[in-house]
C-alpha cells in the first residue's frame, strides 16, 4: 500500500467533492435505483482520473476512475469518492476490495451508505487493513445527489420491497399513446433515435412489463436489440387476468438469432382462468402464474409487484404499456421514474396519461431532446416533497 502524503486541503477537497456529486447526479435516471456516486483518483495534490457510475448493473465510480487512470493508478495514493464503497457482493463485486488491491492508502468519502445493512462497513474494512479513512459529510449529501437512493434504503421500502419500475410511454404533441389512423402503422410515434435509446434502456432491467392490451393491439416481442445489451435477456411480462394473450403472438415466439435477447415470457393472471387458453399458451411457450388476488382492474397490482419481487427476483422494471396499466400503475403509487417521449406527431387517439402525471409529485425533473422528439424524466418522490436537485 502506497503511503500518502501531501493531502489536498479541506476547502479544495469540498470543491472537488461538489463537482464529483454534481457529475454523478447527471446520470440519476441511467443508474436509479444505484445512488449518484462520482469518484476521483490523487498522487499527492493532484487529480490523476475521474469516474462516475453511469449506468444500472455497470462498473461503480472508483472502478470507473481506476480505468480512467491506466497506468497512473501505480502513482495514486487517494481516492476521493462522494458515497461509501461497497463492500458486498451486488452486480459487481465489492469496491473495497478493489481499492486494497490498488494499494491506494487513503480514502476521502462524502457519505456513508445509508442502508443500515452495510452503513460504515465499507469504512470499516478498510481502516481494518491500514487506510487512513476521512469522512467529509455535508458537502455532497446523498439528499441532493441521491435522495432516490435515500427513498429506496427507507424503512418502508426494505420492509415492503418492490422493484424499482421506469414508466416509459411515447405520446403525441396531443398526449395521446396510440397515433392516429394511418400513421406509424397505427403504433410508432416517437423516432428511430428515441427507439435506440429504448433498446439500450431495456437491455438495463430486469425484466419489461406490458399488460394485454398491447399485446392484443400492437402484437410486440419486446426483445434487446442493438445498440441494447443482447447479452441480457430480461423477463418480458403480461399482465392478463383472464388470458386473452393470442397463443399466436411474437412475444412467444423464440428469438431471432443472436441480433436480438429476450428472457422468458411470464403471464400473470387471476387464479381459475380458462384452463383451455392456459394450456394453449403453455404449448405455445409461455408461463403462466395464477396470481390470488383480483381486483375490479384485473391482477392486484401490490400482488403482482410481490411476485416481481419474490418469485421471479426482479429489481429493476422498464413499465411499456398502455393508459390503461400505465394509469393503474401511476395511480396505486408504483412508478419510481418516468421517461416520456413526445414525437412530432399531430392528433391521436385514446386517453392521455396528463391527469394522472400531474397528480404525481415529480423530483430532479430533466427535459432533453433526442432526434426530432422531446423527452421529460423525472422521479415520481413517495413523499411528495421537492427536493434541491444538481442540474
Ligand atoms: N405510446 C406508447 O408508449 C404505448 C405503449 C404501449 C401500448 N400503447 C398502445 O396502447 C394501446 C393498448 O392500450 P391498453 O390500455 O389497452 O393496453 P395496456 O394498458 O397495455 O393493457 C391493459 C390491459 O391490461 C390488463 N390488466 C391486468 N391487470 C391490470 C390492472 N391491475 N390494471 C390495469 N390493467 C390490467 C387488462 O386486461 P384484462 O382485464 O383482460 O386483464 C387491461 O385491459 C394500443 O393501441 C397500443 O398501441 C402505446
Amino acid at each position: 500500500m502506497r503511503t500518502p502524503t501531501a493531502i489536498l486541503n479541506e476547502d479544495a477537497l469540498a470543491s472537488l467533492l461538489d463537482e464529483l456529486g454534481r457529475e454523478a447526479a447527471a446520470q440519476r435516471f441511467e443508474v436509479a435505483p444505484n445512488p449518484c456516486v462520482g469518484a476521483a483518483l490523487l498522487a499527492g495534490t493532484e487529480v490523476v482520473a475521474r469516474g462516475v457510475h453511469r449506468w444500472f448493473g455497470g462498473p461503480h465510480a472508483e472502478i470507473e476512475a481506476m480505468r480512467a487512470a491506466g497506468a497512473a493508478v501505480l502513482s495514486a495514493d487517494t481516492l476521493v469518492i462522494t458515497l461509501e464503497p461497497c463492500s458486498s457482493h451486488g452486480k459487481t463485486p465489492p469496491c473495497v476490495d478493489a481499492i486494497l488491491a490498488a494499494g491506494i492508502g487513503r480514502v476521502v468519502v462524502g457519505a456513508l451508505d445509508p442502508d443500515p445493512r452495510h452503513r460504515g462497513r465499507g469504512l470499516e474494512l478498510l481502516r481494518e487493513k491500514g487506510l487512513e479513512v476521512v469522512l467529509l459529510e455535508g458537502v455532497a449529501p446523498l439528499a441532493e445527489v441521491a435522495p432516490h437512493f435515500l427513498h429506496w434504503t427507507d424503512n418502508e421500502r426494505l420492509r415492503r420491497p418492490r422493484p424499482w419500475t421506469i414508466a416509459k410511454w411515447a405520446q403525441t404533441r396531443t398526449g395521446q399513446l396510440i397515433p392516429p389512423e394511418g400513421v406509424g402503422g397505427g403504433r410508432w410515434i416517437s423516432s428511430h433515435a428515441s427507439l435506440e435509446e429504448v433498446a439500450v434502456l431495456r437491455g438495463r432491467v430486469d425484466a419489461i412489463v406490458t399488460g394485454v392490451g398491447t399485446v392484443v393491439a400492437d402484437d410486440p416481442r419486446l426483445t434487446v436489440r442493438p445498440p441494447g445489451d443482447t447479452r441480457k435477456s430480461p423477463l418480458r411480462v403480461i399482465l392478463d387476468s383472464r388470458l386473452r394473450t393470442p397463443p399466436s403472438a411474437r412475444i412467444l415466439k423464440p428469438v431471432q438469432g443472436e441480433a436480438e435477447s429476450g428472457g422468458r415470457t411470464i403471464i400473470l393472471c387471476i387464479g381459475g382462468a380458462d384452463p383451455a387458453r392456459h394450456h394453449a399458451l403453455l404449448d405455445a411457450g409461455a408461463e403462466v402464474h395464477e396470481l390470488h388476488v383480483a381486483t375490479d382492474d384485473g391482477v392486484d397490482l401490490r400482488d403482482v409487484q410481490r411476485h416481481l419481487w419474490e418469485e421471479l427476483g426482479v429489481r429493476r422494471v422498464l413499465l411499456e404499456a398502455g393508459p390503461i396499466l400505465a394509469s393503474h400503475y401511476l395511480s396505486h403509487g408504483f412508478v419510481d421514474q418516468v421517461r416520456v417521449y413526445t414525437g412530432s406527431v399531430n392528433g391521436g387517439r385514446g386517453p392521455t396519461l396528463a391527469p394522472e402525471l400531474l397528480r404525481q409529485k415529480l423530483a430532479q425533473r430533466l427535459d432533453r431532446e433526442v432526434g426530432p422528439d422531446a423527452v421529460f424524466e423525472a422521479f415520481v418522490d413517495p413523499r411528495g416533497t421537492h427536493l434541491r436537485a444538481f442540474h
